[in-house]
């Protein structure tokens, strides 16, 4: 009796509450959509579903998945928003000039490739704390898919072999590199199997950040550090902790948009977009979705932000970063004024104004109770360091080049940075991710994210725009061509895919140089009239899916 009765309590507070009982994700792969279908269709909420696909993504996306990096997760769960910051740190014995040498110039590569340019992981403690928090399974049930796809293997999609053999050629004769000893088997259509990745992953299962951060992997990767000269010391893991922060919030038109406070700078750039756009309504009025017009205007605005991260972001805990000024609509009213129409402002004049990659990955779901989590995380570059901790089978990130090496000179995405973003011990590297929740009252309208480095924030945005403003289809809302402007490399405007040659031609006309770039691997879930829908970039290798209860 007392069982029924708790099986019919259980069933009430587990029903959904959509009226039409579904759950939707968009994920970067096969491998990680099927799992997170799974774990929602056998109970789990979509905190569950993002620590499992966490997990699998570090053994089927190697390249950005990891446990050797780290990420910011948004979760929108029982009307509550929560940020999860799991973040790097730079290992106690970073120093500001780490990466100069006598003469005070950057050493190529020292912050990209190899040991020197990993921060202290935090994936592992950040799953951890999400977990603890908020899920119905257990710790050890998430992690079982991962463990199988590592041990029993997975086929290798073209995609990733494509992107192995570019990045191989990258790492090719660089010192202290063991990439292709670990990953020269990623083949299109060939079984691919990481024994040593699987056998850290069950410590993990077993001890929980114990199995990572202590024990037999912390003593792998320690061992790692002194063969290869790096920094991580075995106090650097014990002490790594993931944070809880206030994500940022902002009013605009009738939602609440809730994203990435610092050390990422992409959710208070995303509002700082989204608001300018809104107070330029009338220079916006009648331009076409990317004519050139439009791209002007979208140049114009991101220039402002950008030259606004430069100065001022940096992680909160060293600084204090002014980011309610720099949402705040009078602020933001005076910088959109700047803004002229019909020529490209000068770069070197457009000063901060307040007064006084490529490769991480994103996911997005909504689960059948309403609930939403947004996860972006990280290993920086593509394949981050290219170093894997040998015994223990995965990949260091190369995280330490999102702080500012020297002030001014540009990092791997070609922003810039100065005293705020510069390295010291324990502090957070700068970061532009930018997981996103779009609430309609206290319901979950949008999620939405992307990999991307710098042009992580005008995709967020511009799919924002797409969706709202243009309302296209969300699949057309990631799939249309973006552009992206960051300020420098000076009246140099990216697009991807293409953009019709009447249109970069006349950019070209204004001044403004045309470039094709990586922008992106978007993953959008969205809440219709009708029900939920989900778009996985078509750049990339993601699959969505709505999952139906019937
Ligand atoms: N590593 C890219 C970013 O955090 O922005």
């Amino acid at each position: 009796m007392k069982l029924f009765i708790s099986s019919i309590i259980f069933f009430i507070l587990a029903s959904p509450i959509n009226a039409k009982q579904q759950a939707a994700v968009a994920m970067p792969d096969r491998f990680s959509a099927e799992i997170a279908e799974q774990v929602l269709k056998e109970g789990g909420n979509a905190v569950d579903a993002a620590i499992a696909t966490a997990f699998s993504l570090a053994v089927t996306l190697p390249e950005a998945g990891n446990i050797g990096g780290g990420g910011f997760m948004l979760i929108y769960k029982d009307k509550k928003a929560q940020f999860l910051d799991y973040r790097e740190v730079a290992p106690l014995t970073a120093h500001r000039d780490m990466y100069l040498d006598k003469n005070g110039e950057v050493i190529e590569n020292l912050s990209l490739i190899g040991v020197k340019s990993s921060g202290v992981p935090g994936t592992v403690a950040g799953m951890w704390q999400a977990h603890k928090k908020y899920a119905n399974l257990s710790w050890k049930k998430l992690l079982a898919p991962a463990i199988e796809l590592a041990s029993q293997g997975f086929i290798v999609p073209k995609h990733l072999a494509d992107e192995k053999e570019r990045v191989s050629k990258i790492f090719a004769g660089k010192k202290g590199i063991n990439f292709e000893k670990y990953f020269s088997q990623l083949k299109t259509g060939a079984l691919f199997k990481q024994p040593e990745l699987a056998e850290t992953l069950r410590r993990i299962a077993e001890h929980g950040p114990d199995g990572f951060y202590r024990g037999k992997t912390a003593q792998l990767i320690v061992e790692q550090m002194k063969k290869s000269g790096g920094l991580i010391s075995k106090q650097d893991l014990d002490e790594y902790r993931a944070v809880w922060r206030e994500p940022v919030s902002s009013d605009w038109k009738h939602y609440q948009i809730i994203s990435s406070p610092p050390p990422s700078s992409g959710g208070t750039a995303v509002v700082q977009l989204l608001k300018m756009k809104q107070l330029l309504e009338k220079q916006f009025s009648g331009v076409p979705h990317n004519s050139p017009q439009y791209i002007h205007l979208l140049a114009e605005i991101e220039k402002r932000v950008y030259a606004d991260r430069a100065k001022y972001m940096g992680d909160p805990g060293f600084l204090e970063v002014p980011v309610s000024k720099m949402v705040d609509s009078d602020y933001l009213k005076r910088r959109a004024d700047e803004v002229n129409p019909d020529r490209i402002s000068i770069s070197e004049k457009v000063k901060p104004g307040l007064k006084e990659s490529t490769q991480t990955t994103h996911y997005s779901i909504i689960d059948q109770w309403g609930n939403a989590v947004s996860n972006t995380y990280t290993i920086n570059l593509s394949f981050g360091s290219g170093l894997v901790v040998e015994g223990a089978g995965f990949l260091l990130n190369n995280e330490m080049d999102d702080f500012s090496a020297k002030p001014g000179v540009p990092n791997a995405f070609g922003v810039v940075g100065g005293k705020a973003n510069e390295i010291a011990p324990r502090k957070r590297m700068l970061s532009s991710m930018s997981p996103t929740i779009l609430l309609e009252g206290e319901r979950v309208k949008v999620v939405v994210g992307s990999p991307g480095g710098s042009t992580i924030i005008t995709s967020v945005f511009q799919t924002l725009v797409n969706l709202i403003d243009f309302k296209m289809s969300p699949q057309n809302s990631v799939d249309v061509s973006r552009v992206h402007h960051q300020l420098l490399p000076e009246n140099v405007i990216y697009f991807n895919p293409e953009l019709p040659t009447k249109t970069t031609q006349k950019l070209q006309d204004m001044g403004y140089q045309l470039e094709e770039n990586y922008l992106g691997d978007v993953q959008l879930v969205v809440r219709q009239k009708n029900g939920l829908s989900a778009a996985a970039d078509a750049r990339g290798r993601g699959e969505s899916r709505v999952i139906n209860w019937d």
